[in-house]
């Protein structure tokens, strides 16, 4: 059965201090996550470390650590890179690949992709793997084709029982990021379909139900019930409402 989550992605903000305490803020409120509920937080790696020890000290809570990047490479001379195993030292279970940051500002591509999802498996740790289109592909309407080679090119060499086991997709269409304009609940759910529908066609249905899908683009608290009211909608990756307990805890209460 999938799970519903909520993943804070605080992308290039907070330091150290600033982000342990935005975790204190949200461990304080004792999340009283169902046994199906799952939060997971991914600071900036220079956060991870004082995260990493303030979660140990609460174990029980369900929150869990999610790395913004990670390697394609185990280890050697690759200047400024962070490898799966450093992270998994540090309690990372989760690491978002192909953010579309990464894709358009990293020139990151569904090849070298592939190659991060591996890393990540290898390692026993969850890919929360991105899609999505830019605005020109929705206003063409292709944005379906444009979601279905990203899976195809990055996903489609895993095999079913990884995929039901160990795969979260995040659906955000690019020009709903950090720009206030939300898909609409239809718009989101209609995709969220479509690449269930993928994954049902590439490995049978019951790895296709197991499969997290979390929508992420301009997610706020007033708009989360809405979105995670949807059939195919499992939760939500955060950007900017990530970055405040409060806003962050409200979009929490939305799974329910
Ligand atoms: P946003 O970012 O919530 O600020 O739009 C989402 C994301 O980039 O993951």
């Amino acid at each position: 059965m999938r799970k519903k989550i909520v993943a804070g992605n605080w992308k290039m903000n907070l330091t150290p201090d600033q982000g342990a305490s935005l975790v204190k803020d949200i461990l304080k409120e004792k999340l009283e996550l169902k046994y199906n509920q799952l939060v997971v937080v991914c600071p900036p790696f220079t956060g991870i470390d004082s995260i990493s020890k303030l979660l140990e000290d609460n174990e029980g809570t369900k929150v869990q650590l999610g790395s913004q990047n990670i390697s394609e490479k185990n280890s050697g001379a690759y200047t400024g890179e962070v490898s799966a195993e450093m992270l998994t030292s540090l309690n990372v279970r989760y690491a978002i690949v192909g953010h579309s940051e990464r894709r358009q500002l990293f020139n990151e591509s569904n090849e070298l992709l592939h190659k991060k999802v591996d890393a990540v498996l290898a390692s026993k740790m969850i890919p929360i793997f991105c899609c999505g289109e830019p605005l020109e592909v929705r206003e063409a309407n292709e944005q379906n084709d444009y979601v279905k080679k990203q899976l195809e090119e990055s996903l489609f060499h895993l095999n079913a029982d990884i995929v039901s086991s160990s795969l979260i997709i995040a659906y955000e269409p690019i020009w709903a990021i950090g720009t206030g304009k939300t898909a609409s609940a239809d718009q989101a759910e209609e995709m969220h379909a479509f690449i269930r529908s993928l994954l049902e066609e590439k490995w049978g249905s019951d790895a296709a139900e197991n499969v997290s899908i979390l929508y992420g683009g301009s997610v706020k608290p007033d708009n989360a019930p809405e979105l995670f009211g949807k059939e195919n909608v499992d939760g939500g990756l955060i950007g900017g409402a990530a970055l405040s307990a409060d806003s962050f805890l409200g979009i929490i209460q939305a799974m329910n």
